[in-house]
């Protein structure tokens, strides 16, 4: 038995990607450990978003050095860092064995194989024309309660700010019939919730064996059927790609959670002009009015760049208007990084590091009002959680209201993979604590 130890930054994507690199190697004898010492190989799937996370992965290369050197360890450089630096990652640090793009998983054994035999490093950042999906193995038991599902990926909108359409490529979208039975492999091995997963989750545009195309509406209902399966939820959305069969799934699809991650970047018009996204803010507004009137009690996230380049006071100010105007139960926030390649790190009207910086906890102040109050809202009420892992404590179990709140409550494991009535009595600053009540039955067993 060979031990493999993956250490993954960045989206949920590369969540979804690690779990595949570990199942296309399980058949060389690869097991997961959760250290890298000790490690036969060590795989770092990267994240090439923002320069912060992409630098993360030179220094971590520098701590595995001297176990590559004391054990002959062995290092893979994967993910979006590697699609986008290739060559360059071996020249800074030569000692790594294996560079490979996220379009090359599926030849991650051959490549391993390769780096084994010596002569040196092992290089994959092309395109290939097969989909690494046609070689990669059906996903098996031991994803969890709570399972990722990649459907979607890529992405062809070129938002001025962003690496993803060179990291990723081109937008592309599995076929229906592959998803489905990925699902039920899923479902099967014990999943209660599936997160259907694409860079532009909602452009999902798969072709039915009848040639027949199908949105992400379409797709979900058809999930919706397998027994089994009590939640669905997808991310991340493009606010261009919602469209109204999607937006009515909301409102007939009882297992679609009513939580949408929907970025709008920011809520100044001309910024969004100059980020190309497509969309004014107005439009924006609209889309969440539309999303609230299908499914009244839907909760909203989405993510937010500070310092765009020439974002003014007033920009900046209507984005925090926008966020006032909608108010969301959880947002990520960032201040812009110049990424090399893109047309916005070559702009005039960079702004200065303290700006972002205030900007930034301006901001993040506002969106963790909206988040205490939205989960102080939640105490006093029986929501359904579906309970997925032991939690901290002993005797506790952890799960998610449909809006994506973490719960914990006294439970016996038994209550994994269950969906139970829960009252919130408290709220903290990560989770909300809560209890079964009295005339639940699994209360008794507990
Ligand atoms: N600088 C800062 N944030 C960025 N994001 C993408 N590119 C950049 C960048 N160059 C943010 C966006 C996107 C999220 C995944 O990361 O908000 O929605
Ligand atoms: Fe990047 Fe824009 Fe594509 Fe999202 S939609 S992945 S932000 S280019």
């Amino acid at each position: 038995m060979k031990k493999l130890h993956i250490k993954t930054y960045g989206c949920q994507m590369n969540v979804y990607d690690s779990a595949r690199m570990a199942d296309v190697l399980a058949p060389l004898g690869y097991a997961p450990v959760d250290a890298p010492e000790g490690a036969d190989l060590v795989i770092l799937n990267t994240c090439h978003i923002r320069e912060k996370a992409a630098e993360k992965v030179f220094s971590e290369l520098g701590r595995l050095r001297p176990l590559k050197d004391a054990n002959g360890t062995m290092l893979a450089v994967a993910g979006c860092v590697a699609q986008a630096e290739g060559e360059a990652i071996l020249a800074r640090a030569p000692y790594v064995d294996v560079v490979l793009g996220p379009q090359a998983y599926h030849r991650l054994p051959e490549l391993v194989a390769r780096a084994a035999r010596g002569g040196g490093a092992a290089l994959d950042t092309d395109f290939p024309v097969e989909s690494k999906f046609d070689h990669l193995p059906v996903p098996g038991a031991g994803q969890g309660v709570s399972a990722f599902l990649t459907i979607q990926e890529g992405c062809d909108k070129f938002c001025t700010f962003c690496v993803v359409p060179y990291t990723r490529g081109a937008e592309f979208s599995r076929p229906p019939a592959d998803i489905e039975r990925d699902a039920r492999a899923l479902v099967a091995g014990g999943a209660a919730e599936i997160t259907l997963l694409g860079q532009n989750v909602n452009a999902y545009h798969g072709r039915d064996a009848g040639g027949a195309e199908l949105g992400l509406g379409a797709l979900v209902r058809r999930l919706a059927k397998i027994d089994g399966l009590a939640r669905i939820r997808y991310t991340t959305s493009h606010p261009r790609d919602m469209d109204d069969d999607m937006i009515a799934a909301h409102a007939d699809t009882p297992a679609l959670m009513p939580f949408v991650h929907l970025p709008v970047q920011s809520g100044a018009n001309r910024v969004l002009e100059a980020m190309n996204r497509g969309h004014t803010a107005a439009r924006y507004l609209d889309i969440v009015a539309r999303l609230r009137a299908a499914r009244p009690d839907l909760a909203l996230s989405s993510d937010f760049i500070v310092g765009f380049p020439g974002e003014t006071d007033a920009e900046f100010e209507a984005t925090l208007d926008l966020i006032r105007a909608v108010g969301f139960a959880q947002a990520f926030s960032f201040k812009y990084s110049p990424r090399p390649g893109t047309p916005a790190s070559l702009l005039d009207r960079q702004v200065p590091e303290a700006v972002k910086d205030a900007r930034l906890q301006r901001l993040q102040a506002l969106l963790k009002a909206q988040q205490d109050d939205f989960n102080a809202r939640a105490v006093g009420a029986v929501v359904p959680v579906l309970y997925e892992r032991a939690g901290r404590n002993p005797g506790q179990m952890v799960g998610k209201t449909p809006w994506l709140q973490a719960v914990h409550a006294a439970l016996p494991e038994t209550a994994a993979g269950k969906v139970l009535p829960t009252r919130i009595l408290a709220a903290g600053a990560n989770s909300l604590a809560g209890a079964i009540p009295d005339s639940n039955p699994e209360r008794l067993s507990a």
